[in-house]
């Protein structure tokens, strides 16, 4: 049914759940900065405590091994390794990471670490940011701090997090740190990350052997219409979210038309091969020919489906259209690096086991349909802190009560824990 080898997983982002942000030495985040910024975040939450993961992880992994997931998916804050994005590692930072993994490790789950989770160090975004060139260079160093500390435990490298989200939310449109709103002239961050991307591969080949990939938010394209104005809007849409953070990392160079500061050599380094794609799965998104001369499409809410409590569409047909077409694109072993849902419900909710069920189901079409796929992590764990809406909206298999800490493993939890136990 499922491969042999198949990892069924969760994902979690260190300043989602982390909290405890002026502790162990770690630096300030432009997420810091950001979340304290006024009519940023729904109801002016910050992840200040978020999860309290930092004290709690012990209790948190009791979590994921009552859930009998074969692999974790965290993220490392940069700013606790390199307080100020630059410099050698922070021995209380690696030592948090090093607890968890081994914590991990004797509860035989294998741990998957993302080395940029949207928390760019402060004092790097003083010095322009993914603007800057030299951010992806600065990127490469901290990869291999990260290599040299737990290179020997990591099972998966997933070196940035959905860079398109950091281009588009968090320069272009200017919703998500750093709150640039540049529209297209944000692409330079764009390139930057990629070549920090390759930098960072580079590094860690040098310092472990376990497989590196990216993990990208990847949406089927809905053109709604049928001019050639609107075929010709998805085409950009599908460029700019679909193929600009993989055919550059596969030696295919960039897809045509678009803007980019590339210098000579760069496209080698952002070519240094990776062992697979990762892949964040959410919804299709809806387009048609453009309305301003902002941007080269219109993105337009899809009806008639269920939604869900952030009114994204349920789309579970999406995920197995989008893992033949990469499959069908470029040919690579794939995990499916994120997928959930935002529902309060609790402690029964119905609604995200309908959603999970639909979505693993989809996997194994896509797999029986030819598509490699490797690994399935569910977005999240833990209800955490939702990025600009704060607490606002609940990912969780496990509810958490934001004023006293206490966790409480949702109806889905079971379900995921069951069906995990039932493909064995
Ligand atoms: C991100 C997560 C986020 C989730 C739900 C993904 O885009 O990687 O950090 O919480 O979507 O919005």
């Amino acid at each position: 049914m499922f491969p042999q080898g198949f990892k069924w997983g969760v994902s979690t982002a260190a300043y989602q759940i982390e909290g405890a942000v002026d502790e162990g030495g770690r630096g300030r985040s432009i997420w810091d900065t950001f979340s304290h910024e006024s009519g940023r975040i729904t109801n002016g939450d910050t992840g200040d405590v978020a999860c309290d993961h930092y004290h709690r992880y012990r209790e948190d992994v009791e979590l994921l091994s009552g859930l009998g997931v074969d692999a974790y998916r965290f993220s490392i804050a940069w700013p606790r390794i390199q307080p100020d994005g630059k410099g050698p590692a922070n021995a209380e930072g690696v030592a948090f990471y090093d607890r968890l993994v081994d914590a991990l490790l004797e509860r035989g789950i294998d741990p998957v670490a993302t080395l940029f989770h949207w928390d760019l160090p402060q004092a790097l975004q003083d010095e322009g940011g993914w603007f800057s060139r030299e951010t992806a260079y600065r990127f490469g160093e901290y990869a291999d701090l990260v290599g040299a500390a737990l290179g020997d435990r990591v099972k998966l490298w997933i070196t940035l997090n959905e860079p398109f989200v950091v281009t588009v939310y968090g320069h272009a449109f200017g919703m998500h740190a750093p709150g640039e709103a540049r529209m297209l002239d944000a692409l330079p961050t764009a390139h930057h990350q990629l070549l920090g991307h390759g930098l960072a591969v580079a590094a860690l080949r040098g310092r472990s052997a376990s497989p590196i990939t990216i993990a990208n938010n990847h949406s089927p394209v809905r053109v709604i219409g049928d001019s050639d104005a609107d075929r010709a809007a998805g085409a950009a849409f599908d460029a700019l979210q679909n193929r600009l953070f993989v055919e550059p990392l596969l030696g295919l160079g960039y897809p045509e038309g678009l803007q980019l500061p590339v210098r000579e050599g760069d496209l080698d380094i952002i070519a240094a091969p990776i062992d697979a794609l990762g892949v964040n799965y959410y919804n299709p998104t809806g387009i048609s020919a453009p309305s301003t001369d902002e941007l080269p499409f219109d993105m337009v809410v899809l009806d008639g489906y269920p939604m869900t409590e952030f009114g994204w569409p349920v789309v579970p047909e999406g995920l197995t259209e989008l893992l033949t077409d990469l499959h069908t694109r470029y040919g690579r072993p794939m995990y499916v690096t994120e997928s959930g849902c935002a529902y309060e419900a609790w402690p029964e909710d119905p609604d995200r086991i309908a959603y999970l069920s639909g979505h693993v189901e989809a996997v194994r079409t896509a797999i029986a349909k030819g598509a490699d796929v490797r690994g399935y992590f569910v977005w999240s764990i833990l209800d955490n802190f939702e990025w600009a809406e704060g607490y606002d909206k609940r990912f969780g298999l496990v509810h958490v009560d934001f004023d006293t800490q206490v966790r409480t493993p949702r109806a889905s939890y079971r379900w995921y824990r069951d069906f995990i136990a039932g493909t064995r």
